[in-house]
């Protein structure tokens, strides 16, 4: 994955890197290591700060060159306003910008001295940071093989466009500095596991379609056997086996046969425990079969898989970092695609539950795919829950935008819990309802069920039909369309996808499945 950047961890005084951020507290208090370059200096931080009227408010920063009296060439002060608060979400926030502060210094190494106390354990702090700065470090270039030249016309001779510098981030090395690097560097493990997973779901969703079709996104799951997690991959043949008319509807339009990735991570004292089941749309790209979508804007549908991609990412991230639970990752992967041999509007297909679906409109395809998936879980692995996510409906982008994504759920239970744990990492939730009256409006004369339930409420018809191959196992609906993809830069996020929902899923199991 294109996680490049190593972190490694040091002691406050040892020797920093030419390229240093401080953390500044409230009112542009210096820690330590600060006061000590301050004096150095002949004051110089502090007499630029005042310059400046530079306050140490969270998410600014004040960069030093060359500062008198020191080896440095930057010192960057940033801003730790939120350090005292200690939310985990303000702090990987936090990490985020310093790595942003850092990765413009174009150097292959550069220090992170955290010197600054909140109310939280300093080493838990700067665990946190050390998360925000990976994160924050995320790029997606692998196919821009000139750097820049390719914005310009780039003729040879042209001296303007010509060997214009390759913008790529040359930062290899971040060190940060603690009180105590042993313990931060222990507790950084698992975050570290957790930045592999969440950069491992914005690769898969970054990745176009014509490298990752469903066989590609399987290949990738298989991998996952180096962290320790069992995978199985269904082909077509067994998917036809196991009678999942649903899901094979949607990929028979396709040339790419469909496959669905089983990963299983046994971390739990006991092997019998009953696992946690999660589940992705892995919609490796979606044209809206023979209902086609429109041309613009047709390009985003390459990343239809992104829930696919989240459940990928944790099962990654709960494998690394040997998470004491059992956990079932299930993906079902699928091309939509219009052909001689696609679906048709109308076409009533069997489901492996053996409902009937009429299918009225070939562009609601992951509710067909997820149909199966929840079915089969719910039937071979009696889960304790099923947490499905999926980008299911442009309506929840209507609903919620990009702030939340939609939760829909049988099990009050599990909704209060992922509420609670979407504000502590940032990755929040917003609870939609669901009812009779809206299950009925996927009702036909032709079927048991038909795939739309019409204009109004098109999330939440898109849920109740998910609803119909869950019984009573707790479960909860995630629809992602809004914040997997396009989602908006943040200071951890700087790519076209975001990762969305591997921290949140991995947070819930770490606080409310481990202990
Ligand atoms: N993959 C789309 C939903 C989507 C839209 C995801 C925008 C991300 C961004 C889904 O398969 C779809 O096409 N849904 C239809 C449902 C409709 C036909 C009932 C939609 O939302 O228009
Ligand atoms: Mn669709
Ligand atoms: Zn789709």
């Amino acid at each position: 994955m294109s996680l490049r950047l190593e972190i490694e961890f040091a002691g406050l005084t040892e020797a920093h890197q030419a390229t240093t951020a401080l953390l500044v507290g409230k009112g542009g208090a210096l820690g330590k290591v600060g006061k000590g370059i301050d004096k150095q200096s002949g004051q110089q931080l502090s007499r630029s700060m005042d310059a400046a009227q530079f306050k140490g408010g969270h998410k600014s920063a004040l960069v030093i060159h060359a500062p008198a009296g020191t080896d440095f060439k930057r010192v960057a002060l940033i801003g730790a306003g939120v350090i005292g608060d200690d939310k985990t979400q303000d702090l990987i926030e936090l990490g985020g910008y310093a790595g942003g502060q850092l990765l413009a210094g174009k150097d292959a190494s550069a220090s992170l001295v955290v010197d600054v106390s909140g109310g939280r354990a300093a080493s838990e702090i700067a665990a946190q940071l050390g998360l925000g700065v990976l994160l924050r470090s995320y790029t997606f270039d692998k196919y821009k093989t000139t750097g820049d030249k390719n914005k310009t016309n780039g003729s040879p001779g042209n001296d303007e466009d010509n060997g214009v510098e390759d913008k790529k981030p040359k930062l290899e090395k971040v060190v940060i500095h603690t009180e105590k690097p042993a313990v931060v560097e222990k507790l950084f493990e698992a975050e570290r596991a957790i930045a592999e997973g969440v950069c491992l779901a914005r690769d898969l969703v970054n990745e176009p379609a014509n490298v990752l079709g469903p066989e590609e996104f399987a290949a990738r799951c298989e991998a996952l056997t180096k962290v320790g997690v069992d995978v199985e991959i269904l082909d077509d043949a067994a998917l036809e086996e196991l009678r999942m008319g649903s899901l094979l509807s949607v990929s028979q339009g396709s040339a790419r046969p469909a496959r669905v990735a089983i990963m299983r991570w046994n971390g739990a004292k006991s092997k019998r425990a009953k696992p946690l089941c999660f589940v992705g749309k892995g919609v490796c790209f979606d044209t809206g079969g023979i209902s086609m979508k429109p041309a613009a804007g047709m390009e985003d549908m390459k990343g239809d898989m992104g829930g696919a991609a989240c459940v990928t990412g944790l099962m990654y991230a709960l494998a690394a970092r040997g998470a004491l639970v059992n956990a079932i990752g299930i993906v079902g992967l699928v091309e939509n695609m219009p052909s001689g041999e696609a679906t048709r509007p109308g076409d009533i297909v069997t489901s492996m539950s053996g409902q009937t679906i009429e299918v009225i409109n070939t562009d609601a395809e992951g509710r067909l795919v997820l149909a199966d998936l929840l079915y089969y879980a719910n039937q071979n692995f009696k889960p304790r829950f099923m947490i499905n996510l999926a980008t299911l409906t442009g309506a929840i982008l209507v609903a919620l935008g990009k702030e939340h994504a939609g939760l829909f759920s049988n099990d009050d239970k599990l909704a209060s819990d992922l509420s609670e744990v979407g504000k502590a990492t940032g990755e929040t939730v917003w609870r939609m309802p669901m009812g009779k009256a809206y299950d009925k409006m996927i009702n036909t004369p032709n079927a048991d069920m038909k795939n739309v339930g019409g204009r109004l409420a098109g999330s939440i018809t898109a849920a109740q039909f998910l609803q119909r191959f869950v019984d009573d196992t707790p479960w909860v609906h995630l629809d992602v369309a809004g914040v997997a993809m396009a989602s908006g830069k943040t200071e951890i996020s700087k790519t076209w996808a975001s990762g969305w929902g591997v921290r949140l899923l991995n947070e819930l199991v770490a606080q409310k499945y481990e202990k």
